[in-house]
């Protein structure tokens, strides 16, 4: 476990482009290995992060050509009917996107397969993916109520269903319109719970797969769905992948709240269904403009520039409280902004987002004891928490639990901080963004 020294800075100034999406990263390579037999996609910007490696890894296991140069990868397409059986587990490291996207595609297959990870993995939530799958007829076992190793036993094809989600996620959307394309009819995926990261639509659209999407009335609400239809064909399409706007997000914090900062972060992907950040950070008073906006490879991308000001004044009453609704579009994005609630005149109350006891770690327990290390005053509750009121961090000792994202919001926290902060566990930030420290550090004045 590596322990790093962060000391506080005075601003943030320059221009930085954050490595490519990760989540539209690990659709985009085994969306590209289903396109028609032969096809190749060049996918470029793609991920630098170890999920979206395990993702490859897992493809070439199961067959698939890939060619990589940084951040440049070649795929060759299988078609949507796989014969090459893994020899051996597939390992899908510290990744959920791999494992619940991959089971979605190999519960369609003729094989049996397994897929593990590493200790976080094996402990998170996977009776999510395995009812619906179960239901259109793989045989998917676990262990312990529902926890990896999952041993699938493919069945060709599977059955349709008409599935509405018991829980707000792209990834179980993504694993059963993945299994859509190997289904006899129809699939659909209901988000009762609320829209969700929609980039599996848009590649399996630019990939020449008709998808029917509409707002349905289910149990007396307008909530989203999304079809597919077989037979799909999968045609292969070259793919440039945005910048990670949950990656930026960290930047966009920092500079926020060190007055003086003026940094410009370039080519970010603004999809809609992320950029519930950008509206959460300047109703919370945050200055961020959006600019050069331009559309490729069916996605939005565009420029943000963030000046900061310290502490920040919330334009309008309940900005303070984030729920219900909005918490899907910010799942990514609560931890740091957790740290962003010590610096806003009322604090912040995060509700609704018990999701984030399953991630990585249980971020919530993990934000709340970082912060109160640093003295903040923060309520935990079954479902968030609630920081009381703006006050100065102190530097402390902080601990990452493994996980990158709580690796990258103590950073901030320990920029914005009063003395040195000791960071446990700095080294997980390569699950996303292996970059982060030293692009941090390009654009940091102390
Ligand atoms: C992701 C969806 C979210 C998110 C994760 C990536 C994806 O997870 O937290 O980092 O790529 O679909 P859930 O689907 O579990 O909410």
């Amino acid at each position: 476990m590596a322990r790093m020294r962060i000391q506080p800075a005075l601003r943030l100034r320059g221009r930085v482009r954050v490595p490519g999406d990760k989540s539209i990263s690990h659709r985009a390579a085994i969306i590209a290995a289903l396109a028609a037999p032969g096809g190749r996609s060049r996918l470029t910007n793609y991920a630098t992060s170890a999920d979206c490696a395990a993702t490859l890894d897992c493809l070439a296991a199961l067959g698939v050509w890939i060619e990589r140069e940084g951040s440049n990868v070649e795929i060759e397409g299988l078609g949507t009917a796989w014969t090459h059986a893994p020899r051996a587990p597939l390992d899908c490291g510290n990744s959920g996107t791999t494992m619940r996207l991959l089971a979605g595609l190999l519960a369609g297959q003729s094989f049996n397969s397994t897929l593990t990870g590493d200790a976080s993995l094996r402990s998170r939530p996977m009776k999510r993916i395995i009812e619906p799958l179960n239901l259109m007829g793989a045989r998917i076992s676990s262990d312990d109520g529902g926890r990896a190793p999952l041993r699938i036993e493919g069945r060709r094809p599977l059955v349709g269903i008409s599935y509405a989600l018991p829980v707000a996620s792209a990834q179980v959307k993504s694993c059963l319109l993945l299994a859509g394309l190997n289904a006899e009819g129809t699939s659909e995926i209901i988000e009762a719970c609320g829209a969700t990261r929609d980039h599996t639509e848009r590649l399996l659209s630019l990939f020449g797969v008709d998808l029917r999407t509409e707002w349905k009335n289910y149990e007396g609400r307008s909530v989203p769905s999304v079809s597919v239809q077989t037979p799909a064909r999968l045609q292969s399409h070259d793919c440039d992948i945005a910048g990670d706007i949950s990656s930026a997000a960290f930047f966009l914090a920092a500079a926020a709240l060190l007055s003086g900062s003026d940094l410009t972060l370039e080519q970010v992907g603004l999809n809609p269904t992320r950029t519930q950040i950008l509206d959460t950070l300047q109703r919370l008073g945050a200055a961020v403009a959006v600019g050069n906006e331009r559309e490729e490879s069916n996605e939005i991308f565009g420029e943000l520039r963030v000046r900061g000001s310290g502490g920040l004044v919330p334009g309008e009453t309940g900005a303070n409280v984030l729920r219900g609704a909005l918490v899907a579009g910010l799942i990514d994005e609560l931890p740091i902004l957790c740290v962003v609630g010590t610096q806003i005149e009322g604090g912040l109350e995060i509700r609704d987002a018990a999701e984030l006891r399953v991630k990585e770690t249980d971020r919530i327990s993990a934000m709340v004891k970082n912060l109160r290390a640093m003295g903040a005053e923060v309520e935990e509750y079954a479902d968030g928490l609630r920081v009381a009121r703006r006050m100065p961090l102190s530097g402390a000792r902080l601990e990452a639990y493994g996980d990158h994202r709580i690796a990258m919001a103590c950073a901030v926290a320990a920029l914005i901080a009063e003395g040195e902060s000791e960071l446990e566990g700095a080294e997980s930030v390569s699950v996303s963004f292996p970059e982060f420290f030293t692009m941090l550090e390009s654009v940091t004045e102390r």
